[in-house]
């Protein structure tokens, strides 16, 4: 496989990365949730691009990214509510969905087609100083083969995705590890398309009436199939024990005893746990065990979105 160039994330590795998206190239660069595969999203060709270093079904649409709210304001229809949810967590790991502007310079294949684009500004400050400097909104998914563990260290993003990218930022791993929150503020009710780095309990404080989707509505977020983010080995739920072949990825002070095994917070902290999850996954999986048993993990905060996670990795 070949390698792609890896650099580290200072002015300059920045300055080049910021020329690489103008020519219409392929590069990876940290957030503060995982680590994005970024291409100019006014690109047809290179939005194309990323689908294909990903192996992404062509369906499941991309968040464009932007260094602050002003770059992203006009790309759609704008309103009272989406101004008081970014004013309020962005920049930061929160993803909005909003109707398409009737002149939004966005490939519609960046949309996957729907009448939708969602909207995120990170506040990783490689991210941001990156974004400033291409001036241009950034298509950007996760770093990583489609339906693969995310990428939260650039070793994941090479590991997975070789030369298929053209530059990779190495900013150090990612603080919070779990991808963006997604809500749809297209229709009348948000919806919680996404569970991610920004809690539940949280977002709700600035939309109250926040809802799930239906149960059987058409699916509104492609990217959340039932399997997703999954390493190569079966993964065992709410195990307490450890089976003959299993590696072990525990929570909490009070892990059994086995031969491989990696705590995800030993303080049963949940954002600790966050931020290892997918680093602890990959470094697992790479053990090559029968299986991975899984400690359970309490479903509040960033549990929820954890055991999205885990919950898609073992389907
Ligand atoms: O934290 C993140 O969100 C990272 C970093 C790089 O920003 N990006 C990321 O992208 O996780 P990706 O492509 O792996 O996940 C994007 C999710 C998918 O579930 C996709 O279906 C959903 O957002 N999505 C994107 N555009 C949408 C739209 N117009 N309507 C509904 N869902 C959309
Ligand atoms: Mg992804």
């Amino acid at each position: 496989m070949a390698l792609p160039r890896v650099r580290s994330a200072d002015a300059a590795g920045i300055a080049a990365g910021a020329a690489c998206l103008k020519a219409g190239g392929l590069v990876a660069f940290p957030t503060e949730t995982v680590y994005g595969l970024g291409a100019d999203a006014t690109d047809d060709r290179a939005v194309a691009r990323i689908y294909a270093a990903k192996g992404r079904p062509t369906f499941n649409p991309l968040i464009v990214h932007g260094p602050a709210v002003e770059a992203l304001r006009s790309l759609v229809i704008w309103d009272a509510r989406a101004e008081a949810v970014a004013a309020a967590f962005w920049p930061g790991p929160l993803t909005l969905v909003l109707p398409r502007a009737a002149d939004c310079p966005v490939s519609p294949l960046a949309s996957a087609g729907l009448e939708t684009l969602a909207l995120r500004v990170p506040s990783h400050p490689v991210a941001r100083a990156l974004l400033e400097a291409a001036g241009l909104p950034v298509a950007a998914p996760s770093a990583n083969r489609s339906n693969a563990l995310s990428p939260t260290e650039a070793a994941h993003v090479v590991a997975s995705l070789g030369g298929a990218v053209d530059l990779v930022l190495d900013g150090g791993p990612c603080a919070v590890g779990l991808e963006s929150t997604v809500v749809d503020l297209s229709g009348a009710v948000p919806l919680l398309l996404r569970e991610g780095g920004l809690p539940r309990e949280v977002l709700r404080q600035r939309l109250p009436d926040l809802a799930s989707p239906a149960a059987g509505a058409a699916i509104k977020s492609p990217g959340m199939l039932a399997k997703h983010y999954a390493p190569d080995c079966p993964l065992r739920l709410n195990a307490r024990d450890v089976l003959p072949g299993e590696a072990l990825l525990a929570f909490g002070p009070d892990a059994p005893a086995a031969e491989i095994v990696l705590n995800l917070s030993e303080a049963g902290d949940p954002v600790e746990a966050a931020a290892n999850l997918f680093r602890h996954l990959h470094a697992l999986n790479e053990r090559r065990p029968a299986g991975i048993a899984v400690m359970p993990i309490p479903e509040a905060g960033l549990g929820r979105a954890i055991n999205d996670r885990l919950r898609r990795a073992a389907a």
